[in-house]
């Protein structure tokens, strides 16, 4: 009986989580989605091709690997079936949850409009619909993938739910579609998704039992996880490694290695605290050099210095076992570099994260920065302060860090 591995996010999301998935995909049997939906953007370089996955599991380029998307995801069918069309071997290795959710168009429709509302209070959220979806699946009036089976039955469903917020939804300006503009929408779903959707559950109990190797892959960051991250400036779904075993149907028992994924600094997008940014021209030099723009949206992201505090947090909640540490290379050449190693709240310094990080300044310590570490594919062949950066980020945070990621590029990364 073997055990599944997660890999998780541990700042804001962003973090790289993709590229190490794709870098452990051809040593694991099964790459499984467990959380999130197509607000997830996790990017893949290979060679020349960049590829930008938001639902497809990150296993998906290693073409021995099996991909699964866990009961713990919100799906929408056109987003998915478009963002298939890039892959034409997906037959046998992709495989659906019947009990994953169902996002529909009027999902992001709310998304976009309770964020408009919202004005200056707004989350920031990705606009795909992901917290009405959540909303709907928690509130028990959801529906999964495998109603796709009775597309009248399911229609009626979703109409009949529609028509019990009407007048929400007039406010919201979101129309409820007819009955028969459903049905064939929700067939041409059923018609390309329905040899995918399956009992994956039973499918991942298999391959434990046979001694296989299953990875599982988070979305999202800790500091956006519902219950763990800066609430209310978070997603709707357990983005930490217990959301793993829900999400697609382990116990506690099944898990082996947790591998937390961060950045050499920190970026956030969308709102909410981030103690560490740096609104300088500084921060700036880190966005172009990092190209931290949103993979699903675009947007620019926030970007700042390493926050300790934060990190460390997340790797008690998540039970972390070794970090892969990112993007080092975007550090290179700076003169000095920052990690926010306490914050100071009300006079008083802290080590842990506050109830509220709004009211949280960083206390920073400096490093000296380094020449070049970009490509380089061995610690022994790093600068010595960059070794050092690591050594101290690695004694701060209480973890290894494992994996030094040194370019997009799969190649480019440091195994110690
Ligand atoms: P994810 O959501 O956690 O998978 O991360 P994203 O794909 O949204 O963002 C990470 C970005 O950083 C992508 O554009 C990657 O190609 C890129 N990236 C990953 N590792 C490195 C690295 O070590 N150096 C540099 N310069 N870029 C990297
Ligand atoms: P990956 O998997 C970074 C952020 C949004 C917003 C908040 C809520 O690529 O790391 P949502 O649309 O989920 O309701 O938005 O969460 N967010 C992400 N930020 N990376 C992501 O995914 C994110 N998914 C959601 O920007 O602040
Ligand atoms: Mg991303």
């Amino acid at each position: 009986m073997s055990k599944a591995d997660i890999i998780v996010g541990l700042q804001w999301g962003d973090e790289g989580k993709g590229k190490i998935v794709d870098h452990m995909a051809s040593k694991n049997d099964y790459v499984c989605r467990f959380s999130g939906g197509h607000n997830a953007g996790h990017t893949i370089v290979v060679g020349d091709k960049k590829y930008a996955l938001h639902l497809v599991p990150s296993g998906v380029l290693s073409k021995e690997t099996k991909n699964i998307i866990g009961n713990g995801v919100v799906l929408s069918p056109k987003d998915f079936i478009e963002e298939m069309a890039q892959f034409d071997d997906l037959d046998g290795r992709l495989f659906i949850s019947d009990k994953a959710h169902l996002l529909l168009s009027y999902h992001a429709m709310i998304d976009q409009a309770s964020e408009k509302l919202k004005g200056k209070g707004a989350i920031g959220t990705t606009g795909k619909g992901i917290g009405p979806a959540y909303v709907d699946k928690i509130a028990r009036v959801g529906h999964r993938l495998g109603e796709l089976q009775d597309c009248h039955k399911l229609a009626k469903k979703v109409i009949a739910h529609l028509e019990q917020n009407r007048d929400l939804l007039g406010v919201l300006g979101v129309p409820i579609p007819s009955e028969d503009e459903l049905i064939a929408e929700l067939e041409s779903y059923k018609e390309v998704l329905s040899p995918f959707i399956t009992d994956t559950t039973l499918m991942i109990w298999d391959a434990l039992a046979n001694d296989k190797k299953v990875l599982l892959e988070g979305a999202q960051g800790t500091m956006l996880d519902i219950d763990h991250g800066t609430y209310p400036y978070v997603t709707s779904s357990t983005t930490i490694s217990a959301g793993a075993c829900s999400g697609v149907g382990l116990n506690p028992k099944d898990i082996g290695k947790v591998t937390g994924i961060a950045k050499a600094y920190c970026t956030r997008v969308g709102n909410g605290p981030f103690p560490s940014e740096d609104f300088t021209q500084e921060g700036e030099l880190i966005r172009e050099r990092g190209q931290e723009y949103g993979t699903t949206t675009g947007r620019p992201r926030r970007c700042g210095w390493f926050d300790a505090v934060a990190l460390k947090h997340a790797v008690r909640v998540n039970g972390v076992d070794e970090i892969a540490l990112m993007k080092l290379d975007v550090l290179d050449g700076f003169k000095e570099i920052k990690v926010c190693v306490a914050y100071e709240v009300d006079g008083k310094v802290i080590d842990y994260v506050p109830y509220l990080l709004e009211d949280a300044k960083p206390v920073y310590k400096t490093f000296q920065g380094w020449g070049k570490s970009s490509g380089i594919r061995t610690f022994d062949n790093l600068p010595q302060s960059a070794k050092e950066y690591i050594l101290e980020l690695e004694s701060l945070v209480g973890a290894k860090i494992r994996i030094v990621s040194t370019s997009p590029q799969r190649e480019d990364t440091i195994i110690r």
